[in-house]
Protein backbone atom coordinates (compact mmCIF):
# COMPACT_ATOMS: atom_id res chain seq x y z
CA UNK A 1 0.00 0.00 0.00
CA UNK A 2 1.17 3.53 -0.62
CA UNK A 3 2.72 5.24 2.45
CA UNK A 4 0.21 8.40 1.90
CA UNK A 5 -2.78 6.46 1.32
CA UNK A 6 -1.50 4.09 4.79
CA UNK A 7 -1.52 7.19 6.68
CA UNK A 8 -4.24 9.05 5.47
CA UNK A 9 -6.49 5.91 5.75
CA UNK A 10 -5.35 5.42 9.65
CA UNK A 11 -6.19 9.28 10.31
CA UNK A 12 -3.31 11.52 10.07
CA UNK A 13 -4.78 13.83 8.15
CA UNK A 14 -5.83 14.28 4.18
CA UNK A 15 -3.41 12.94 2.01
CA UNK A 16 -2.12 16.66 1.36
CA UNK A 17 -2.08 16.42 4.94
CA UNK A 18 0.23 13.29 4.84
CA UNK A 19 2.53 15.36 2.28
CA UNK A 20 3.25 17.96 5.00
CA UNK A 21 4.04 15.03 7.63
CA UNK A 22 6.83 13.51 5.23
CA UNK A 23 8.15 16.82 4.37
CA UNK A 24 8.62 17.34 7.83
CA UNK A 25 10.83 14.02 8.39
CA UNK A 26 8.00 12.85 10.87
CA UNK A 27 7.75 9.44 9.38
CA UNK A 28 10.18 6.59 9.99
CA UNK A 29 9.59 3.34 7.51
CA UNK A 30 12.02 0.92 9.42
CA UNK A 31 13.59 3.68 11.18
CA UNK A 32 14.53 5.73 8.11
CA UNK A 33 12.99 8.75 7.60
CA UNK A 34 11.08 9.12 4.31
CA UNK A 35 9.58 11.62 2.31
CA UNK A 36 8.39 9.88 -0.68
CA UNK A 37 4.73 9.68 -0.14
CA UNK A 38 4.39 6.97 -3.19
CA UNK A 39 6.73 4.55 -1.55
CA UNK A 40 4.88 1.10 -1.48
CA UNK A 41 4.64 0.06 2.43
CA UNK A 42 3.37 -3.20 3.86
CA UNK A 43 2.34 -1.91 7.71
CA UNK A 44 2.43 -5.64 9.10
CA UNK A 45 6.45 -6.33 7.66
CA UNK A 46 7.59 -3.35 8.23
CA UNK A 47 7.45 -0.44 10.92
CA UNK A 48 6.04 3.09 10.09
CA UNK A 49 6.43 5.69 12.61
CA UNK A 50 5.25 8.74 12.94
CA UNK A 51 6.76 11.03 15.08
CA UNK A 52 8.43 7.85 17.32
CA UNK A 53 5.39 6.24 17.64
CA UNK A 54 4.69 2.89 15.36
CA UNK A 55 1.48 3.53 13.11
CA UNK A 56 -0.91 0.22 13.80
CA UNK A 57 -2.70 -0.93 10.56
CA UNK A 58 -6.18 -1.97 11.22
CA UNK A 59 -9.33 -1.92 9.12
CA UNK A 60 -11.97 -2.68 11.71
CA UNK A 61 -13.08 -0.91 14.68
CA UNK A 62 -15.09 -2.55 17.34
CA UNK A 63 -16.32 -0.40 20.48
CA UNK A 64 -19.00 -0.75 23.20
CA UNK A 65 -20.21 2.39 24.47
CA UNK A 66 -22.16 2.99 27.49
CA UNK A 67 -25.03 5.33 25.42
CA UNK A 68 -26.22 8.32 28.02
CA UNK A 69 -30.00 9.46 28.19
CA UNK A 70 -30.27 12.53 25.28
CA UNK A 71 -28.07 11.12 22.23
CA UNK A 72 -29.05 8.94 19.22
CA UNK A 73 -27.99 6.37 17.81
CA UNK A 74 -27.26 6.99 14.17
CA UNK A 75 -24.60 8.40 12.30
CA UNK A 76 -25.91 11.54 11.79
CA UNK A 77 -28.59 13.66 12.70
CA UNK A 78 -29.79 17.53 11.80
CA UNK A 79 -30.85 18.37 15.68
CA UNK A 80 -29.85 15.71 17.95
CA UNK A 81 -26.24 14.64 19.36
CA UNK A 82 -25.35 11.35 17.94
CA UNK A 83 -23.26 8.61 19.28
CA UNK A 84 -20.60 9.18 16.75
CA UNK A 85 -20.12 12.38 17.98
CA UNK A 86 -19.19 10.97 21.53
CA UNK A 87 -16.18 9.22 19.53
CA UNK A 88 -12.35 11.15 19.10
CA UNK A 89 -11.70 12.24 15.95
CA UNK A 90 -9.37 9.43 15.20
CA UNK A 91 -12.02 6.91 15.79
CA UNK A 92 -14.71 8.53 13.84
CA UNK A 93 -12.14 8.76 11.31
CA UNK A 94 -13.04 4.91 10.89
CA UNK A 95 -16.56 5.37 10.32
CA UNK A 96 -18.02 3.12 12.39
CA UNK A 97 -21.77 3.12 12.95
CA UNK A 98 -24.11 1.58 15.69
CA UNK A 99 -24.93 -1.99 15.87
CA UNK A 100 -28.77 -1.93 15.95
CA UNK A 101 -30.65 1.47 17.66
CA UNK A 102 -31.31 1.88 21.42
CA UNK A 103 -34.04 5.09 21.67
CA UNK A 104 -32.84 8.04 22.40
CA UNK A 105 -33.90 7.82 26.41
CA UNK A 106 -31.91 4.71 26.75
CA UNK A 107 -29.02 3.88 28.06
CA UNK A 108 -26.22 1.08 28.04
CA UNK A 109 -24.60 -1.56 25.95
CA UNK A 110 -24.39 -0.51 22.50
CA UNK A 111 -21.62 -1.79 20.31
CA UNK A 112 -20.33 0.59 17.44
CA UNK A 113 -18.03 -1.30 14.22
CA UNK A 114 -17.31 -0.80 10.67
CA UNK A 115 -17.48 -4.28 10.18
CA UNK A 116 -20.99 -4.60 8.34
CA UNK A 117 -20.19 -8.90 8.64
CA UNK A 118 -20.08 -8.60 12.25
CA UNK A 119 -22.97 -6.12 12.55
CA UNK A 120 -25.10 -8.11 10.06
CA UNK A 121 -24.56 -11.51 11.93
CA UNK A 122 -25.49 -9.38 15.29
CA UNK A 123 -28.73 -8.03 13.86
CA UNK A 124 -30.07 -11.02 11.87
CA UNK A 125 -33.03 -11.85 13.34
CA UNK A 126 -31.96 -15.66 12.33
CA UNK A 127 -29.43 -15.36 14.43
CA UNK A 128 -31.09 -15.04 18.02
CA UNK A 129 -28.92 -13.05 19.87
CA UNK A 130 -30.15 -12.27 23.07
CA UNK A 131 -30.17 -9.11 24.14
CA UNK A 132 -30.81 -8.21 28.03
CA UNK A 133 -32.40 -5.11 29.08
CA UNK A 134 -32.86 -3.90 32.82
CA UNK A 135 -35.73 -1.44 33.19
CA UNK A 136 -37.90 0.20 35.73
CA UNK A 137 -41.98 -0.14 35.31
CA UNK A 138 -44.52 2.24 36.63
CA UNK A 139 -46.46 -0.43 38.61
CA UNK A 140 -46.13 -3.79 39.85
CA UNK A 141 -45.19 -6.28 37.15
CA UNK A 142 -46.77 -9.62 38.54
CA UNK A 143 -45.85 -13.79 37.95
CA UNK A 144 -48.96 -13.16 35.70
CA UNK A 145 -46.51 -10.82 33.20
CA UNK A 146 -43.92 -13.48 33.42
CA UNK A 147 -46.06 -15.97 31.91
CA UNK A 148 -47.36 -13.87 29.20
CA UNK A 149 -43.78 -12.67 27.96
CA UNK A 150 -42.43 -16.40 28.34
CA UNK A 151 -45.44 -17.04 25.53
CA UNK A 152 -44.89 -13.77 23.97
CA UNK A 153 -47.35 -10.85 23.72
CA UNK A 154 -49.17 -8.55 21.12
CA UNK A 155 -47.90 -5.85 20.13
CA UNK A 156 -49.95 -2.50 19.16
CA UNK A 157 -49.49 -3.33 15.72
CA UNK A 158 -50.61 -7.04 16.08
CA UNK A 159 -47.42 -8.43 15.77
CA UNK A 160 -46.95 -11.01 18.07
CA UNK A 161 -43.18 -11.45 19.62
CA UNK A 162 -40.80 -14.39 20.54
CA UNK A 163 -40.95 -15.15 24.45
CA UNK A 164 -38.83 -13.37 26.26
CA UNK A 165 -37.61 -13.99 29.64
CA UNK A 166 -38.90 -11.66 31.80
CA UNK A 167 -37.50 -11.68 35.74
CA UNK A 168 -38.47 -9.38 38.68
CA UNK A 169 -35.41 -8.13 40.72
CA UNK A 170 -38.05 -5.86 42.98
CA UNK A 171 -41.60 -5.42 42.60
CA UNK A 172 -42.47 -2.16 45.40
CA UNK A 173 -42.49 1.03 45.21
CA UNK A 174 -41.50 0.65 41.63
CA UNK A 175 -41.06 -2.32 39.79
CA UNK A 176 -37.87 -3.38 38.38
CA UNK A 177 -36.80 -5.93 36.27
CA UNK A 178 -34.83 -7.86 33.73
CA UNK A 179 -35.91 -9.01 30.53
CA UNK A 180 -34.07 -11.01 27.89
CA UNK A 181 -35.27 -10.78 24.21
CA UNK A 182 -34.07 -12.25 20.93
CA UNK A 183 -35.65 -9.84 19.10
CA UNK A 184 -35.00 -5.98 18.10
CA UNK A 185 -38.70 -4.80 17.02
CA UNK A 186 -38.78 -0.85 17.16
CA UNK A 187 -39.36 0.42 20.92
CA UNK A 188 -39.67 -3.64 21.70
CA UNK A 189 -39.41 -3.28 25.56
CA UNK A 190 -41.22 -0.54 26.07
CA UNK A 191 -43.72 -1.91 23.71
CA UNK A 192 -43.92 -5.39 25.33
CA UNK A 193 -44.89 -3.44 28.68
CA UNK A 194 -47.72 -1.80 27.57
CA UNK A 195 -49.34 -4.97 25.95
CA UNK A 196 -49.72 -5.56 29.77
CA UNK A 197 -50.48 -1.90 30.65
CA UNK A 198 -47.21 -0.88 32.06
CA UNK A 199 -45.04 1.69 31.34
CA UNK A 200 -41.26 1.76 31.37
CA UNK A 201 -39.89 4.46 33.20
CA UNK A 202 -35.94 3.69 32.61
CA UNK A 203 -34.47 1.35 30.14
CA UNK A 204 -30.67 0.15 29.97
CA UNK A 205 -29.49 -2.42 27.53
CA UNK A 206 -26.75 -4.31 30.07
CA UNK A 207 -25.77 -7.00 27.76
CA UNK A 208 -25.64 -8.42 24.01
CA UNK A 209 -25.04 -12.30 23.15
CA UNK A 210 -22.29 -12.83 25.78
CA UNK A 211 -20.70 -9.40 25.32
CA UNK A 212 -21.33 -7.14 28.49
CA UNK A 213 -21.56 -3.62 29.42
CA UNK A 214 -18.09 -3.02 31.27
CA UNK A 215 -20.09 -1.15 34.34
CA UNK A 216 -16.59 0.87 34.42
CA UNK A 217 -17.67 2.77 31.39
CA UNK A 218 -19.80 6.13 32.81
CA UNK A 219 -22.33 7.35 30.95
CA UNK A 220 -21.07 8.37 27.53
CA UNK A 221 -17.59 6.50 27.56
CA UNK A 222 -16.66 4.14 25.46
CA UNK A 223 -13.55 1.38 24.95
CA UNK A 224 -12.18 -1.02 22.70
CA UNK A 225 -13.56 -4.24 22.87
CA UNK A 226 -10.86 -6.81 23.59
CA UNK A 227 -9.53 -9.60 21.49
CA UNK A 228 -11.61 -11.98 23.50
CA UNK A 229 -15.30 -10.34 23.83
CA UNK A 230 -14.67 -9.86 19.63
CA UNK A 231 -13.78 -13.58 19.55
CA UNK A 232 -16.78 -14.09 21.56
CA UNK A 233 -19.03 -12.12 19.44
CA UNK A 234 -17.74 -13.16 16.50
CA UNK A 235 -17.94 -16.76 17.12
CA UNK A 236 -20.53 -16.85 19.27
CA UNK A 237 -23.20 -14.06 19.58
N1 LIG B 1 -36.63 -1.61 23.48
C1 LIG B 1 -37.08 -0.35 23.62
O1 LIG B 1 -38.25 -0.12 23.85
N2 LIG B 1 -36.19 0.65 23.50
C2 LIG B 1 -34.87 0.44 23.26
O2 LIG B 1 -34.11 1.41 23.17
C3 LIG B 1 -34.42 -0.87 23.13
C4 LIG B 1 -35.32 -1.88 23.24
Amino acid sequence: MRLDKLLANMGYGSRKEVKQLLKQKAVTVDGASVKDAAMHVDPEQQNVSVYGERVVYTEFVYFMMNKPPGVISATEDLRDETVIDLLEPLDQHFQPFPVGRLDKDTEGLLVLTNDGILAHKLLSPKKHVPKVYYAHIEGVVTEEDVEKFAEGVELDDGYMTKPGKLVILKSAPQSEIELTIQEGKFHQVKRMFESVGKRVTYLKRISMGNLKLDDHLALGEYRELTAEELNCLQNNP
